[in-house]
Parts: structure tokens; sequence; C-alpha cells
């Protein structure tokens, strides 16, 4: 990283006021295992200030500079007078003046640390929206791009006692970026989930990935453990409801080994059962809750713990309406709620990654999940740090969730069009998750192939199942298509539905035919259901979507900025008539695999 230039003059006519930042990214390789451990947390009152110039990294607001040899200077900052916000929060949903704001935040504050032995300490954020930059007592300590993935910085040499920790969050939307600058959901600004402070010994457990061995048995557990460096060691495993711990020789780092444990109780939605495992090593010991369960694709069928299953799904975005994206844990358990009460025992959580809440309360309560990244629409294919970006949140998620039994696909985009450099960039992506994870299904939510009328985009040779956003009855409006469709393709693997849909105001009622009614929404349901239950390689549907959310290119009178396409209002206290039939659907569905 450049050394920083003394700049007695300011920044006036400094251009690239970001290169000197770059170089120093948190990576999905920066991140530590945290299951079972201690931390400080960092949430709380934060002073800010709004940063429309990004002034705070162009002037180095940073370092504090309030005088030069004995002489004080004049500064445009006053950190411990500035207002407070509390953190973690979506900073439009704190202020009416912020509610559009887009640009960047600064946030400090103090806060003490009493320094140990031979220990290491790490920041960790649980997701910024878009870029974070970082710096503790008057150093930079680095960056994160990505608006919905945790990142871990180092900061063991630049603790003091007393310290001042600096965040800059820039929500710009930007068309190099992932997503670009044009989605359909709102850009909710800042840092919004935990920060906290982790404090671990020299050597430690960096990874601990726990699942069922990959193959056709379903009584072998597998367990491997990465350590921060290249210690050779024994660790122990524990699993206390199984009587049983065993050893994993680490050897350069690294370890793994294979358990049987007959009469292992399988994970399901139905049986979400779930076990406290522990690993140890000298001087460390981190642990977590986990469940066990196979999922995989045989012919087009999708096989949970080696059952054929129909994935009754409902997508879903990270949308509160009085939150924003810093959704609550009360309210991750209502959007499941919610979906099992519509039947489900599939969720897609859309576009990009949610809080891992979702993944462990799905766990717990027995839900399915597809998780995604926010490879959404025009995405720069061309362009390789828009690559490197868009892997990196994809390992971001998998390492953050991979023991996660709930998760059982792993989305690499959505609604693409299918040129031959998106090909190569989702199909290197789809390559990454199959390399990095061999106990989940790789997805994407591909396009209809209009010309073709036909499932014929060519991601779906690369990934295992093929999600299909169609919107017939909607943007659609002829639904004679919706069956020809199906009869003109012939897929060799299993078809998600992921989208189908339609707007509605909920009370607002009318004919079938009136676009923005629940009549017309239901209409739109009846005729969706009454043609994918047809289907004999439909595996799954996820209608789009559980609640309304905001969503800036929606201004009709009856959206309000506003996608009403939620099955639930986005106040989520109304049902609409679509949710009634979505329900009766998979009451039947459910019936039927009894
Ligand atoms: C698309 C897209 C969604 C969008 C939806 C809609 O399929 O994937 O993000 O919200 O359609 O138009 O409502």
């Amino acid at each position: 990283m450049k050394k920083y230039v003394q700049k007695n003059v300011s920044d006036i006519n400094l251009e690239d006021y970001t290169g000197e930042y770059e170089g120093k990214d948190a990576l999905a390789k920066d991140l530590i295992f945290t299951g079972g451990r201690k931390y400080e947390s960092l949430n709380g009152l934060w002073h800010y200030a709004v940063d429309q110039y990004e002034t705070a990294i162009r002037q180095h607001w940073f370092e504090e500079r309030t005088e030069m040899n004995g002489i004080s200077l004049p500064v445009d900052f006053s950190f411990d007078e500035w207002p407070t916000m509390q953190l973690p929060c979506s900073w439009n949903m704190q202020d009416r003046m912020y509610y559009l704001y887009e640009s960047s935040m600064v946030f400090t504050r103090r806060f003490s640390f009493k320094k140990g032995e031979n220990e290491r300490v790490f920041l960790r954020v649980g997701a910024a929206n878009y870029i974070l930059r970082v710096f503790l007592n008057k150093q930079y300590v680095g960056m994160h791009r990505g608006g919905s993935t945790p990142m871990v910085f180092e900061i063991t040499d630049l603790l003091e006692e007393k310290n001042r920790i600096m965040l800059v969050c820039d929500a710009t939307r930007r068309p190099e970026q992932v997503p670009t600058e044009n989605t359909d959901w709102f850009n909710y600004g800042g840092v919004y989930r935990d920060i906290q402070i982790f404090r671990v010994p020299k050597t430690f457990i960096k990874d601990l990935k726990i699942s069922l061995a990959p193959g056709k048995t379903m009584d072998r557990i597998r367990a491997s453990v990465e350590l921060s460096d290249k210690s050779s060691l024994r660790a122990v495993l524990s699993i206390p409801e199984l009587n049983h711990e065993a050893a994993i020789e680490v050897k350069d780092g690294k370890g793994s080994v294979d358990f049987r444990y007959p009469g292992l109780r399988l994970w399901s939605p139905e049986d979400p059962k779930l076990y406290d495992v522990s690993v140890s090593i000298p001087g460390d010991k981190v642990s977590d809750t986990v469940g066990f369960r196979k999922v995989e694709v045989v012919g087009r069928d999708i096989l949970l713990n080696g059952k054929p299953v129909f994935l009754r799904g409902i997508s879903c975005h990270e949308d509160s309406f009085v939150n924003g994206k810093a959704v609550s844990e009360e309210e991750c358990i209502q959007a499941i709620n919610d979906a099992k009460e519509l039947g489900c025992n599939f969720m897609r959580l859309a576009h990009y990654p949610h809080t891992e809440k979702m993944a462990k309360l799905a766990d717990k309560m027995g839900m399915l999940l597809w998780e995604e990244i926010p490879v959404y629409w025009a995405i720069r294919f061309r362009r390789p740090a828009t690559y490197r970006d868009a892997e990196n949140q994809l390992l971001e998620l998998i390492t953050r969730d991979y023991n996660r039994a709930s998760v059982i696909i792993w989305s690499v985009g959505n609604e693409n069009a299918d040129s031959d450099e998106r090909l190569s960039f989702m199909r290197r992506l789809a390559d990454t998750a199959h390399r990095t994870d061999k106990t989940r299904l790789v997805s994407a939510a591909c396009l209809v192939s209009m010309q073709k009328l036909a499932i014929a985009d060519r991601l779906a040779a690369h990934i295992d199942v093929i999600g299909l956003n169609e919107y017939y009855g909607w943007y659609a409006p002829d639904f004679t298509q919706l069956p020809k469709l199906f009869e003109n393709s012939n897929p060799d693997k299993p078809v998600v539905i992921s989208e189908f849909g339609a707007d509605a105001l909920y009370g607002h009622r009318g004919s079938r035919s009136d676009k923005g009614t629940e009549d017309c929404m239901a209409d739109v349901y009846e005729k969706q259901i009454a043609t994918l239950r047809t289907i004999p390689y439909i595996k799954g549907i996820s209608p789009w979507i559980l609640y309304d959310f905001r969503c800036p290119r929606r201004a009709s009178v009856i959206q309000q900025y506003f996608n009403r396409k939620g099955l639930i209002d986005a106040e989520r206290k109304h049902k609409k008539l679509g949710f009634f039939l979505m329900q009766e659907f998979y009451r039947e569905l459910k019936e039927q695999a009894e």
C-alpha cells in the first residue's frame, strides 16, 4: 500500500483519492470461525456524519491532524460532538433526511480495551453496504466490498488501552459492482449487522467444516479443521449426544477425518434434529450446533436423505418495513413462521446473502434454504475485478454458512441474459461453488428463452438445479405460452420455478383482469398452479414473493415505491387472496407426499 504523502495542501486537485486505500481488501480467506467464541460487542451509539464528498478519506480525517508544528489547524470534523446513531442499522430508516441517501457516512466511537498476553485480536463486521473502510487509532486497517457478507480484520497490533475506531461506509451504486447500479430492490445503506471484537490465541481454529461426508452413506460425518498457521497437532471433535470423541490429526495446519455414527438422526424440515459439536486444540475451542442431512440430484429428482422432495417454497427479500435491511431476529422468525403457515418447506432467500440468523433459525425451525449472491441482471461480465468481487462474495457466503443443514442450494445469480461473457462468468462461479462445497447443489434463477419459447439457458449444463423465473399472466400476458414452454423443453435435471407472481395492493379489489387488484393476482396464481402442477420435472416452486418490499423502480399509484408482489403486505399484517390459493396447493402437495 502506498505510503501516505503528508498533504500540506488540501485535496482539491486530487483525483484518485481512493487509490491509496486499495490493496487491503478483507476477503473470504480472512474470515475466522466464531462459533462458541466469546466476543466484545461494538454495537451501540456511534457518532456519525453525512459525508457526501467522501471528505473523510480525501482528507484523512482518521489521522486527526488538528495541529502542525504546534500550530492548530482548521479541521472539518468534530468526532465526539457529532450526533449519534445506534449501530447496526440501515441509516435510511433512522431519519427521514437519510431515507434516499446513497453516498458515504462516517461512524466513529471510542472504546477501552484490556490487552491480553499471547493473543490475536480480530474485528468482525456482519455486513455493511457496499464498501466499508476501517480505521483504528489513526491507522488505516483495510476495506471490504460487497453489501451482504461478513468481513474480518486483524487489529492485534493497533490496539491501545483507549481506542478510537472509524468506519466509512459508502452505499454508492456502481455499474462495476455486484450488484450493479440497477436492481429491483431498495439500496439500504449502513453498517447493518453486528460489529464484534474476537480474541484468539496465537494458534487458533480458523475454520471448522462439519457435515455428512460426501458420497452415498448417511451415517458418516466429516469434520475438517483449518488452523491459523501451519502447526501440526491433534484436535479433538466431541459430539456429546453421540457419546463420541474423535481425534483429528492436523498436519501443516489442516486436518480432516470421517467418523461413522450408526443411528445418527438425520436433519429434515419435518425433523430438524441438531447436535452440539465442539472441536478443541491446545489453547482453543470452538463449537457449533449442526444438523446432518444429504441433498443430491438423481435424474430429474431432488433427494433429501435419499428420498425425493418437492420444494414447496416462497421467495423472500431481506426487507423490513421498519428496519430496512437490518432485519431483527423476531422478523426472521416471523418470516419463517409465515412461510410455514403458507405450507412451505423451502425459502428462496433472494437476491443476496441474508443475515446468518436466517440459516441458524431455519436449522432450528426446519426450513430448507436457497441462498444467493447478487449477480443480478446486467453485471459487467467482461470485467475481471467484477468477477473477483462476485466470487469473493460467494466464498464469504459458503464459508459463513457451510455448517448450516438448512442451506441446500447456492445460487450464483438471477435473470442474466444468456451471452458468452455471462456464461463464462457464471460457469466459473458454479465451478467454484462445486469445488468449494461438495455437500450442496448449485443453481441460478435463469430466464425463459423467448425466441425458442423453451428452457434453453446454456448455464443449465453447469448447475444441478435449473431455477426458472417466468411471469406468464403478468409481464408475459399470454398464458397459453406457459404450457407450450414446458412442452418445448426437455431438461435432464430438476427445475425449480424460482419466480412467478403479480402485483396487488392489499385490499384493492376488482375484476380478474384489473392489474394491481388482489383478484388479478389470484387469477395469475390459479392459472400458474393449474399448469405448474402438471409438469413432472418441476420439483420446486418459490413464487415472488412473501412480503411487499421497498423498490425505487415502482412508482405507480398502487405501488408507491413498493413492489407489491407480496402474498402478504409490507407491514406483514395482511394476507392477500393469492396467499390462500398457494396455501391450498401446498396442502394438497404435502398430503400427496405423505
Ligand atoms: C424479476 C426479478 C425480481 C423482481 C421481479 C419483479 O424476476 O428477479 O428481483 O423483483 O422480477 O419484477 O417483481
